[in-house]
């Protein structure tokens, strides 16, 4: 399929609403250290925008998980491809996603990254998909509310592609 992109939030939009989400993470932790651990492959461009704005000491880490997979949801059980570098026993952890559409991935880390002890562990998503929710995951901070739509761009993909367009769009067949 040929395919063409529809912009949804242009860069402007998506650069003004991070801003907003920075500047409330960083008034939610005034005086508190942050370590964002950033989704890859996903997250990475949001983990990056959005910590560039915050103003209190942030430590950067990443983590990548195979998405769906055998098991129950609530076991915590993770394919955990590539884990986090820091400790985050006693911390503030902010894990940085770039969408939660049916919620299996995350509530898996979540619990994943629970078990490890952090001080607090907070959610921020720069997209919301509510509709496909399965599993009911605590979204702490997020960016914009979509409907069920396929969307790419800023970090998102499809079929690995589009992941570096710096705006949210919409994949459509051509001439659509
Ligand atoms: P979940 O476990 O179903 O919530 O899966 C969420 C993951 O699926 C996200 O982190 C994305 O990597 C991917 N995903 C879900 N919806 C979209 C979309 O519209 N565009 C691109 N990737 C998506
Ligand atoms: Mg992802």
């Amino acid at each position: 399929m040929k395919e063409q992109i529809r912009v949804m939030f242009s860069e402007e939009q998506v650069d003004a609403r991070i801003a907003q989400l920075a500047a409330q993470i960083s008034s939610d932790f005034e005086g508190e250290e942050i370590i964002a651990v950033g989704i890859l492959r996903g997250g990475v461009y949001f983990c990056t925008e959005l910590t560039k704005r915050i103003t209190v000491p942030v430590i950067i880490d990443f983590i990548e998980a195979s998405s769906y997979g055998a098991g129950t949801v609530s076991s915590g059980q993770v394919n955990i491809t590539k884990d986090l570098i820091e400790d985050i026993e006693g911390k503030n952890v902010l894990i940085i996603e770039d969408i939660i559409d049916t919620g299996r991935t995350l509530s898996r880390l979540l619990e994943n990254l629970k078990n490890r002890n952090p001080k607090t562990l907070r959610l921020c998503t720069l997209l919301d998909k509510p509709e496909r929710r399965i599993v009911k995951v605590p979204v702490d901070y997020n960016g914009f509310q979509i409907p069920d739509q396929f969307v790419v761009g800023y970090g998102m993909d499809y079929a690995q592609k589009y992941r570096n367009l710096p705006y949210i769009g919409i994949v459509e067949p051509e001439n659509a």
